[in-house]
């Protein structure tokens, strides 16, 4: 069965693949139950085997037993616990080594994804392709990761049978990845070209935890079935998969094992079974986003849960983050944001205008909205459904969050303002964001709250602290300015005092 990882590899088969989902949902109605959903997933899937484009994953069989090759990397100091098990340094970028599956089909499109998050000459690590780039991707960008070619499996595919060729290349990419970069490695962070990392939260996150144990880090899909298909346990390598040093080492040594002990399952699933019978389970991280759903994600980033945002899949299958922008330009006006401030990042942060009955909810860096009546953060937490699963689905519940419907109501439904400019205040230091609205919002003023139209405000702007907020224990808070007549609006962030209430 496949994964979403395969799903997320190959862009243009992975619409193919979608549409006989979808047209089998539709025309026959069949996706009642989520056992005959997976059969179609599996027709679905021996067609998607038999697609030609799938032919330039041709692979010969070359693999070796990797044990031996790896024992000399024990000696490296910084990667195992000394007497006093205190950690060596804090864990810095260099300390970070990401492998991204990628193909040569796609990377010519997905690069400028990558190349928006990746640092050149500071983030370690590859891309990983099926066969040698051509055309455009020739000189190969210096502001790209250095690219290697997976190895060629197809001896060890004959043997094994695995469900599709893409599992095992997946699998053995980790160990590729370690085999060619390993030195001061704490951490091996697996994604797929789709994905935009957020390399300074990684650092804050992953300093947290001693690089010397045996840790495995990622999240579920946040769209259920994809969990109920396969497990609710495994870190979606879309997403990303982030093993420590002696996980990621004890994974090697035991690849071989690992690959023909559970060739018949998806790539992701097959490298949950194996940490799990090296002893190890996943912990999971609210921050990283596998992003199993289609359309606009923008309700989802302006709640987004109280962690470090690390990771966001699916850049190039769902819509835009920005409406008025590409998914290339989406990406760069993000990252204006995300390299002055990752911490705050989405971030929600939520005040209220007393005079005006007003609720300002900020997601730093990205949206704003303002609603018409004083509601509480416990409301505004969840997601407003903005956005649909991977596909359609009967089965409730489709996410793994609550989400809100508040289309409509001039009440609960907010004004919208996206991130349009960043800039630092020469006095104060303070980082001053500003949104611009999206467009009307279409509806009546909120009677109940007293009819105060927020239909004039067109411009917000937000004051924020120079220093970054990398510990997430409690929300910040903030203080309603000034609403000028003119239109623009102005908000500051603070810390929450101690008995402060949202709502
Ligand atoms: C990261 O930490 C190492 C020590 O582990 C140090 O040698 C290196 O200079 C640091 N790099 C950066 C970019 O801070
Ligand atoms: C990275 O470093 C190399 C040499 O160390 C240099 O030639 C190259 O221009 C640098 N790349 C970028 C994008 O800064
Ligand atoms: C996969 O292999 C395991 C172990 O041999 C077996 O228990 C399981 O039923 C197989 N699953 C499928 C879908 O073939
Ligand atoms: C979450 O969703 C469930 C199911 O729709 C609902 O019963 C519950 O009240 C919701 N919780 C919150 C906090 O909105
Ligand atoms: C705010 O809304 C409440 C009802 O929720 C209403 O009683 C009150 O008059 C409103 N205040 C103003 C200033 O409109
Ligand atoms: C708000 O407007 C509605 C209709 O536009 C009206 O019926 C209602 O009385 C108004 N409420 C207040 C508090 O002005």
């Amino acid at each position: 069965m496949s994964s979403p990882m395969v799903i997320s590899t190959i862009g243009n088969i992975k619409e193919n693949f979608d549409n006989i989902l979808s047209k089998s949902c539709l025309v026959k109605n069949f996706c009642r139950l989520a056992l005959v959903s997976g059969l179609i997933l599996f027709v679905a899937f021996v067609l998607f085997l038999n697609d030609p484009s799938c032919s330039s994953l041709k692979l010969s069989y070359t693999f070796q037993r990797p044990n031996t090759q790896f024992s000399s990397s024990s000696s490296s100091s910084l990667t195992l616990p000394n007497e006093e098990g205190l950690i060596d340094s804090p864990t810095n970028v260099s300390h970070l080594v990401f492998g991204l599956q990628s193909s040569e089909k796609t990377y010519h499109f997905r690069k400028a994804y990558v190349e928006s998050w990746w640092k050149p000459n500071r983030t370690r690590g590859y891309v990983y392709l099926d066969t040698n780039p051509s055309g455009d991707l020739l000189p190969w960008s210096s502001k790209s990761p250095r690219y290697r070619i997976n190895d060629d499996l197809s001896k060890l595919i004959e043997e094994i049978n695995p469900i599709s060729v893409l599992m095992p290349r997946m699998v053995h990419g980790i160990m590729e990845l370690f085999r060619e970069e390993h030195e001061g490695m704490r951490w091996l962070i697996m994604g797929d070209d789709d994905t935009m990392f957020f390399v300074d939260n990684l650092v804050d996150v992953l300093s947290k935890y001693d690089h010397r144990k045996y840790y495995y880090i990622g999240y579920p899909s946040e769209f259920v079935l994809p969990n109920h298909l396969f497990s609710f346990n495994q870190a979606f390598g879309g997403g990303g998969i982030i093993l420590s040093y002696p996980l990621a080492k004890a994974l090697v040594n035991d690849m071989d094992r690992c690959l023909r002990t559970y060739s018949n399952l998806s790539a992701d699933l097959m490298i949950m079974a194996c940490i799990a019978d090296i002893g190890v389970n996943l912990t999971p991280n609210n921050g990283v986003h596998q992003n199993d759903l289609r359309g606009d994600y923008s309700g989802f980033l302006s709640s987004h849960p109280k962690e470090l945002v690390l990771s966001i899949h699916h850049w190039d299958v769902l819509d835009p983050i920005f409406p008025s922008m590409n998914r290339f330009q989406s990406a760069q006006h993000l990252m204006k944001a995300g390299n002055v401030d990752q911490s705050r990042l989405f971030q929600q942060t939520i005040c209220h205008h007393r005079q005006m009955n007003w609720t300002f909810s900020i997601s730093w860096g990205y949206s704003a909205h303002i609603y018409e009546k004083i509601q509480r953060r416990s409301w505004l937490m969840s997601p407003i459904e903005t956005f649909r699963g991977w596909r359609k689905s009967k089965q409730e519940p489709k996410f793994m969050f609550n989400t809100t419907r508040p289309f409509g109501d001039p009440c609960e439904a907010p004004h919208i303002f996206f991130f349009e400019s960043i800039k630092k205040m020469s006095d104060t230091k303070e980082i001053h964001t500003i949104y611009a609205r999206q467009g009307s919002r279409n509806l009546p003023s909120c009677g109940v709250s007293g009819n105060h139209s927020a239909e004039f405000v067109h411009k917000l702007h937000v004051l924020s602290s120079p220093n970054r907020r990398p510990e997430v224990d409690r929300a910040e808070c903030c203080d309603v300015v000034r609403v000028a007549g003119t239109g623009e609006a102005e908000v500051r962030f603070r810390e929450c005092k101690i008995d402060e209430i949202i709502a």
